[in-house]
């Protein structure tokens, strides 16, 4: 049988021929159709065996293109469907981007413009607003307020409740990223905090108190990382006397900094914040060192940012002070890299009579005209300075 060929032209043609020389012979008319009929009966079957085994070779092959027919289908659905996803996940972000920043523009613009805005629909805009990064730091500052006294100040920092009580008005620390306004409104309504004192012992006569806060909040972090500093993509921050962490997890959350790095004098501050790197798994970014600021001229040669937020006066002796900022002046010198303090190097500076190094830094505007929460204190905001060194 010849490729391509279904049956066997030989095998099925030559009885018909045989059969016509019978009736053409002048034989039996009858016997001879019937044969005929046998014999077209045994080529059909054979045809139908054949065909039978031609499908039956052929099936494999049929049902493999099927297959991959649908397999084809299968993955040019699941291309579709990734693409719709990555499509929905990008508008999305789009979205919460424009949105996020659409609130405070908003309201900046209406206070600027000298418009009245409804405080009650403020409020429930701030409330829209708390998103997942604020929950984040919100569940962070309660783990450290149950580890704390309520001053959370440790009782061998004696020094610092010593300069506090030789304050000239009466002055309490009531540490901000771990007491919002409104939780220290219900603390003083339940008599848990005060914020006025006794001027005559008995009396009602009473004067506001000075709270201080050894940490920035909530609020300050947000506009921190949000508004004064720019992108941190790959870059490393350095807060100078991390104490609680605030600015190390306020820069995870706010910031897309590669690498943020504490330096604390405190060694159970350490231990603190260490528990809270590892509870929040903020470790592949985050990380604390026990050191003096002045024992680490190496990080601060590499840190692009260093975040100053108060961090001498409380803490260390006027004499002390001058030597850890001119530690600083000297060792943080790459020219581009930025510095925050808080308050200006200029009031720094000038409370122990030091100059500011001639050509370090040059103070880079902030816009502080924004509008973040109903609990920010702009007052605080203010306070926050940025630097480029030069
Ligand atoms: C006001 S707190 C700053 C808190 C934190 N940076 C924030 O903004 O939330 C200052 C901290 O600096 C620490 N400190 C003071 N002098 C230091 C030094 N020379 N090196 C490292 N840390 C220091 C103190 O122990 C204190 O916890």
């Amino acid at each position: 049988m010849e490729d391509g060929e279904l049956f066997e032209f030989d095998q099925a043609v030559q009885p018909v021929l045989e059969d016509h020389s019978t009736v053409s012979a002048g034989g039996d008319g009858g016997g001879g159709a019937g044969c005929l009929r046998a014999q077209q009966r045994a080529f059909q079957e054979l045809r139908n065996s054949e065909l039978a085994e031609v499908q039956r070779l052929q099936e494999p092959e049929r049902r493999h293109s099927e297959e991959k027919a649908h397999g084809i289908a299968q993955q040019k659905k699941a291309l579709e469907e990734e693409k719709e996803i990555a499509e929905k996940m990008a508008a999305r972000a789009c979205t919460q981007t424009l949105l996020a920043d659409l609130p405070p523009r908003v309201f900046t613009l209406l206070r600027t413009h000298g418009f009245f805005y409804d405080p009650v629909e403020k409020d429930e805009l701030d409330n829209l607003l708390v998103d997942n990064r604020k929950v984040m730091l919100q569940s962070i500052a309660a783990d450290l307020r149950a580890s704390l006294p309520l001053d959370a100040m440790l009782p061998s920092e004696t020094a610092t409740h010593l300069k506090m009580q030789q304050q000239p008005q009466p002055t309490v620390h009531v540490d901000a990223f771990l007491y919002d306004e409104e939780q220290v409104d219900a603390l003083c309504e339940d008599g848990t905090m005060s914020r006025t004192y006794c001027l005559n012992c008995g009396s009602h006569r009473t004067a506001p108190l000075d709270f201080i806060s050894h940490s920035f909040s909530v609020s300050e972090l947000q506009f921190l990382f949000q508004n004064v500093l720019p992108d941190l993509s790959g870059r490393t921050l350095v807060d100078v006397g991390s104490r609680l962490g605030a600015v190390l997890y306020g820069g995870f959350v706010y910031s897309s900094a590669a690498r943020l790095i504490g330096l604390e004098l405190s060694e159970e501050f350490v231990k603190l914040q260490n528990n809270i790197l590892h509870k929040y798994r903020l470790t592949d970014r985050v990380q604390v060192l026990h050191a003096d600021v002045c024992t680490q001229d190496s990080l601060l040669h590499s840190a692009d940012v260093l975040v100053m937020n108060n961090v001498f006066e409380y803490f260390m002796e006027p004499s002390e002070q001058v030597r850890a900022w001119r530690f600083i002046m000297q060792t943080f010198r790459r020219t581009g890299s930025l510095l925050v303090t808080v308050p200006s190097l200029q009031d720094s500076l000038n409370a122990l009579q030091e100059a500011l190094q001639p050509g370090w830094v040059e103070e880079l505007p902030v816009d502080y005209d924004v509008y973040l929460s109903r609990d920010t204190d702009a007052d605080a905001l203010r306070q926050i300075h940025l630097y480029r060194v030069m």
